[in-house]
């Protein structure tokens, strides 16, 4: 199959996947639900087609091998994530599945033998969604869960995905850009040079719950009106500090009702930039002043961090041979970081990483209306493949 026609597969499969969801009428794919499940089957089957050998592990992340002739080789990691945030679009974690899919047929087709085990994956909670913490499939693997990890976790049977990490010699993703800057740019493709770090926390306001209609406005100790002075706050910290980004993506108000004063309130917060410093220094402020509105409302505060990714630099070598195949396809090469959070955070504390990012319409991602190009497909398999040949004749 020419790449044109592997794209127009790909993007086929990536509809026939944006329907496997654990929610009527919007896609939603959580780890381990039965949507996730029914996802990892048919994306088995194609695996399989590829004539990749095909298992999923403890973790539920779906693996597909094509094991190499040569003795003693090492592994090469390709995927991304099948997971999606609730009312999800189509490419954000399926792109990178199905590219090395794509990948690995088109090498297979052409007859080639490779120096190294290729291994597709597809992760199984690159979101979090489930459970607030995220690269629980790619940390399973890693080897790099913590008993604290495990502790909030019902699958603990998931520590048995680890592997070991001197079998891979590198894992590489191909992922919408989830940024306008190919869109402006005018380009397909391009090479992530880094990934931001995030912080994760659970914030929990408690107040004294009451009826609506007797207790007197000086009186209240309410628990929303509290977190609705955080959430602007949280917007208004980050909004004056430049390369962060804060967001309140979740809020649980317990018991509610309109007629009752708000006692409880349980919030996400979710905190990023590519400098750590500055990240932790954002939290660090955003605690501050959490304290300072839960005192003067009455309220009690819990501040409970639930997880810390580093900043992630991508590997200079991968990366530089991803540049070549790119300059090699007559395309620009355009460097840019990632906001966003990714698997190959997880694998960087045992491998190098790499990644490739497609231009996706208008930047748009987390949302229904995600939306990329056939044509932007092609060179992204293209590209994928030549990395692996390159990569062939460096490990021969
Ligand atoms: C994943 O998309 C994340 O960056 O949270
Ligand atoms: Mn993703
Ligand atoms: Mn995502």
């Amino acid at each position: 199959m020419g790449l044109l026609d592997l794209s127009r597969e790909l993007m086929r499969r990536c509809d026939a996947l944006g329907a496997i969801s654990e929610e009527r009428g919007q896609l939603t794919r959580t780890f381990a639900s039965p949507a996730m499940r029914r996802a990892n089957k048919l994306v088995g089957f194609w695996m399989r087609e590829a004539g990749l050998v095909v298992r999923e592990d403890a973790a539920f992340n779906l693996l597909g091998r094509w094991k190499s002739k040569k003795r003693g080789a090492k592994t090469l990691l390709l995927g991304s994530h099948l997971d999606t945030v609730r009312n999800a679009g189509k490419y954000d974690g399926p792109l990178g599945v199905l590219t090395a899919i794509a990948a690995a047929k088109l090498l297979r087709e052409q007859g080639v033998e490779l120096p190294f085990h290729l291994e597709v994956v597809g992760f199984s909670d690159e979101e979090g969604v489930r459970y607030h913490t995220t690269y629980l499939g790619s940390r399973a693997l890693a080897g790099t869960l913590s008993a604290a990890d495990l502790a909030h976790v019902a699958e603990k049977q998931i520590i048995k995905a680890r592997r070991r990490r001197r079998e891979f010699l590198g894992y590489a993703e191909v992922h919408i850009e989830q940024g306008p800057v190919l869109e402006a740019k005018n380009l397909p493709i391009a090479v992530v040079t880094a990934i931001a770090g995030q912080s994760r926390l659970q914030v929990e306001f408690q107040g004294t719950p009451g009826h609506a209609g007797t207790v007197p406005m000086n009186s209240r100790q309410d628990a929303l009106a509290g977190a609705a002075e955080f959430i602007l706050t949280v917007e208004s910290v980050a909004a004056g500090r430049s390369g962060t980004v804060a967001t309140v993506g979740k809020l649980t108000v317990a018991h509610g009702a309109s007629n009752v004063i708000p006692g409880h309130v349980l919030l996400t917060l979710d905190v990023r930039d590519q400098k750590d410093s500055h990240s932790l220094a954002a939290v660090r402020t955003l605690h501050a002043k959490a304290k300072a509105i839960a005192k003067r409302r009455g309220l009690k505060l819990t501040w409970t961090p639930v997880q810390q990714a580093a900043a992630v630099p991508c590997d200079p070598n991968l990366t530089q041979v991803f540049s070549k195949c790119i300059t090699q396809r007559g395309l620009e090469v355009l460097k840019l970081p990632s906001g966003a959070g990714h698997d190959a955070v997880a694998l960087s504390e045992i491998c190098p990483v790499a990644m490739l990012f497609v231009r996706c319409q208008g930047g748009v991602s987390h949302n229904p209306a995600e939306s990329i190009k056939t044509a932007d497909v092609a060179p992204a398999i293209g590209v994928l493949a030549d990395f692996m040949q390159a990569l062939a004749v460096r490990y021969a």
